[in-house]
């Protein structure tokens, strides 16, 4: 009988501890407290258990990060006892059992324990033990961070290292960033951080190094406190050097212009500072500088039928130079008309281009209508085709769709009075916008040679 009961309370007594875990009867919402020194800070507890129903009788420790541990408080429901030494620094808040530290300082630092036990009324002899540690941490908070760069001056790039650092007036346990343009910079080859990352060394500085350096301090207390900007300045270059210019016809490193044209050539480099240019023709056997700057003008017209040219790029810091040559060919590549209105309005290449298209698809629209409309070809499709011609359409010359296909440029051919009659001609296949042009120029060149190719052949 006595046997039964025990197992019975033993049974009982195991399925409320496992009853405990599912539902705990305390729950401390925080685990860990980053306070702020000279400030107070609440180890909040929740108290899950009728209050009414049981007893409780429990303590708060204190185990500081040196080891010794302390009794902070022990109590019951109806009474509470504070460590004499802490009587003006812990509140403690009946009934839910939570601990008040005030005035925060560095020796409040470490872990606090909870040992709670409970027992229900209507169950004598059963007592439940609850137990939770909090870890508590008190910073002070940081003050701005200050950046700090040697040189202070520009460094020119593979020949000067450079030092950031970043201090703080206040703060405990202060982790530091940097950024350069806003991202986050990390160690790498050249990168070298200090053990708590308060200074940021640049061995061998880069172009790629140049920017807007800020750092960023912060704690557990303080969250990212950006210094003010920096900006380390980098001489380097000339890099990429390259001539570009709106006018002519670029293929290559050659550049073709129009006769009588006034065309000007942009020299440009990235380089820190700007780069003083020297332009330098290499047309009469020896070189000779023509020009000092970024933009050269030329005047077809006082040209040789091609000249060799260069750009030459100086950085005066780094001492370094770097230069193009590219080669100037005077040739008509435009069509007259086109010409005349590249010439008229400076019009871009774009534009230049979009003009001949439509000038070609309204020349192969008046080719398709004079080929519908010719009454030698309608007789020729209704009755004069042989039955071979129409299984294979593509043998008789311009019923080809292939070799329709094309660009087509209207000539006036000299000594016809017809001021409006012209013929069309169609052409290798349209490859790209720069044989285009060549071939329209082609075209204008040969007609007159051939003027017997005409549409009805
Ligand atoms: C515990 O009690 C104190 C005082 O009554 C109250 O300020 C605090 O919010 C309570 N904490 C919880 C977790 O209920
Ligand atoms: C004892 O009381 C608590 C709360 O009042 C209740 O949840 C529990 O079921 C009771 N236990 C028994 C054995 O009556
Ligand atoms: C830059 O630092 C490296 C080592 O980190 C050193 O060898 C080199 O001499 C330094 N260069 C200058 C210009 O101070
Ligand atoms: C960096 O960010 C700040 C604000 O977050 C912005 O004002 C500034 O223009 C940014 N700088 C760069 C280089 O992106
Ligand atoms: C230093 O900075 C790097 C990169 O931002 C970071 O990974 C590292 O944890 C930092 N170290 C310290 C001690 O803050
Ligand atoms: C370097 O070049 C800049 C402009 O290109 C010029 O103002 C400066 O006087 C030059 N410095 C030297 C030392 O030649
Ligand atoms: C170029 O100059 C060299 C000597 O400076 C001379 O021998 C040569 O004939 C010249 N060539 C031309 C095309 O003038």
């Amino acid at each position: 009988m006595e046997a039964t009961g025990r197992s019975a309370l033993y049974v009982c007594c195991v399925l409320l501890i496992l009853t405990e875990v599912s539902s705990e009867l305390i729950h401390i919402p925080s685990l860990v407290h980053h306070g702020i020194e000279g400030k107070s800070m609440l180890l909040s507890v929740e108290t899950r258990y009728p209050l009414e129903d049981v007893e409780i009788q429990g303590t708060w420790s204190h185990t500081r990060p040196s080891g010794t541990r302390t009794t902070l408080v022990a109590f019951t429901k109806e009474a509470t006892i504070i460590n004499m030494m802490y009587r003006n620094h812990l509140l403690f808040k009946e009934p839910n059992v939570s601990l008040i530290i005030r005035e925060l300082n560095h020796e409040d630092e470490g872990d606090y324990h909870l040992n709670l036990n409970i027992e229900f009324n209507n169950q004598t002899g059963l007592v439940i033990k609850e137990e939770r540690t909090v870890h508590v941490t008190v910073d002070v908070p940081v003050s701005n961070p200050v950046i700090q760069k040697s040189p202070s001056y520009a460094v020119v790039e593979d020949k000067a290292n450079a030092t950031l650092t970043c201090s703080v007036e206040r703060g405990t346990r202060v982790v530091f960033q940097w950024l350069r343009d806003n991202q986050t910079l990390g160690a790498s080859n050249r990168y070298h951080f200090t053990q708590d990352n308060s200074t940021l060394f640049i061995s061998t500085v880069r172009k790629e190094d140049k920017g807007t350096y800020h750092c960023v301090a912060s704690n557990a207390v303080s969250q990212g406190l950006h210094s003010r900007a920096v900006d380390l300045n980098v001489y380097y270059g000339p890099y990429n050097l390259e001539v570009n210019s709106d006018q002519g016809l670029r293929t290559g490193e050659v550049f073709t212009i129009n006769p009588g044209e006034l065309v000007f050539f942009e020299c440009q480099a990235d380089s820190n500072p700007p780069n003083s240019y020297v332009w330098i023709s290499k047309s009469r056997n020896a070189t000779q500088v023509i020009y000092e700057g970024p933009r050269l003008e030329v005047r077809s017209y006082k040209l040789a039928q091609a000249e060799e040219y260069l750009c030459r790029a100086f950085n005066n810091v780094t001492q370094k130079q770097d230069e193009t040559q590219f080669t100037l060919v005077v040739a008509k590549y435009l069509a007259g008309k086109e010409k005349h209105i590249q010439e008229g309005s400076n019009f871009p290449p774009f534009a230049a281009v979009v003009v001949s298209s439509l000038f070609i698809i309204s020349c192969m629209l008046l080719f398709f209508l004079k080929r519908t409309c010719s009454p030698k070809r309608v007789l020729m499709s209704i009755y004069n085709r042989p039955l071979s011609e129409q299984k294979r359409p593509h043998r008789s010359g311009h019923e080809d769709a292939t070799e329709d296909f094309g660009i087509y440029e209207f000539v006036s051919v000299p000594g016809k009075m017809e001021s409006a009659q012209a013929s069309c001609r169609s052409l290798a296949r349209l490859e790209s916008v720069q044989d285009m042009h060549t071939t329209i120029y082609d075209v204008i060149r040969h007609v007159p040679e051939t003027p017997s190719h005409s549409l009805l052949e």
